[in-house]
């Protein structure tokens, strides 16, 4: 996991002006179908974990909302529950199949020193069929041994959209021990991506698009929703280590196919990490390699 840059003093910020670079790594990994990004996904989050809490004795990740990653979110706690076996009592097996099982093991990460945040949430309570955090919830947070106090929701029941969204930057602030225009430097942001080329809950046309350089988390009204959302910005993506989009599905095409050309006009475009890795992990139906002949096609054996 490239992580060139500067960081400040304290490793987890980021100056709200620093310069940004103009060209990123640009990977682009396609796989046959979800389960494969999930899975290839899956490898990728353990890894940058490990080398977070190698380096700095945390992995601090922003989820993703939707309904792509639970797939990735199941995968994660699974191979979780495999840690557990494989340090708890392995059943009798024969001394090869014991060191080959500890070993496909070792390599998880320690989940208790995850710190997970949210990249965006729809306004609605935590217990809503369309929260972000109820799914992630439901397929990682619940099956996996990361600190309560270590998970930072988005709290929707917490006032008005202003209001969460000035709470949960405050939240982050502390959680980064950050000053004052200083951004937090995630390790890692997942994300994914609307068929209008939205990610997180930056929308075509709406006003969080335009949030300033130092700004960390914005409320958004996203009229075609009829709803509230609070997204990370752009900034805050922007400044992290690593951003990793996956995304699926035919209805992605055409937006994957405009982002990949670098067309501004959808958000999705507009994520270059100024001192991070970007990478997107996609399905055949959502980009063909036609649409990234770079792109590193792998199909199943
Ligand atoms: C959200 C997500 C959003 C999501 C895209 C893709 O709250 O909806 O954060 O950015 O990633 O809408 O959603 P699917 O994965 O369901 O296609």
């Amino acid at each position: 996991m490239n992580d060139g840059g500067a960081d400040s003093k304290r490793g987890d910020a980021t100056r709200a002006d620093s310069p940004r670079a103009d060209s990123f790594a640009r990977d682009v990994r396609v796989y046959a179908g979800p389960e494969e990004v999930a899975e290839a996904a899956a490898d990728l989050l353990l890894e940058a974990a490990r080398e977070a809490i190698v380096a700095r004795g945390a992995f601090r990740i922003a989820l993703a909302g939707g309904s792509t990653p639970r797939r990735l979110y199941e995968i994660l706690a699974a191979r979780a529950t495999t840690q557990e076996t494989a340090t708890g009592a392995i059943p009798v097996l024969d001394a090869a199949a014991t060191i080959r099982h500890s070993r496909a093991t070792r390599s998880t990460a320690r989940f208790e020193a995850w710190h997970v945040f949210f990249g965006d949430e729809r306004f609605v309570p935590a217990d809503h069929p369309d929260s972000n955090y109820r799914m992630a919830r439901e397929a990682l947070l619940d099956h996996v041994e990361i600190p309560p106090a270590q998970v930072h929701r988005i709290e929707t029941d917490a006032g008005t959209p202003g209001e969460v969204a000035a709470r949960y930057a405050a939240t982050i602030a502390r959680e980064f021990g950050l000053g004052d225009r200083e951004l937090p430097r995630f390790d890692l942001v997942l994300l994914g991506m609307g068929a209008d080329g939205h990610t997180a809950s930056l929308f075509p046309g709406t006003t969080a698009l335009d949030a300033g350089p130092d700004e960390i988390v914005v409320a958004t009204q996203v009229e075609k929703l009829d709803s509230w959302r609070v997204t990370l910005t752009f900034a805050t993506i922007n400044a992290a280590r690593s951003v990793v989009f996956v995304i699926a599905g035919v209805e992605k095409r055409d937006a994957a196919a405009s982002v990949l050309r670098g067309d501004g006009t959808l958000p999705a475009a507009r994520v270059h990490p100024a001192y991070g890795s970007l990478v997107m992990f996609a399905d055949r139906d959502a980009l063909s390699s036609a649409a990234m002949p770079r792109a590193r096609v792998v199909l199943p054996t």
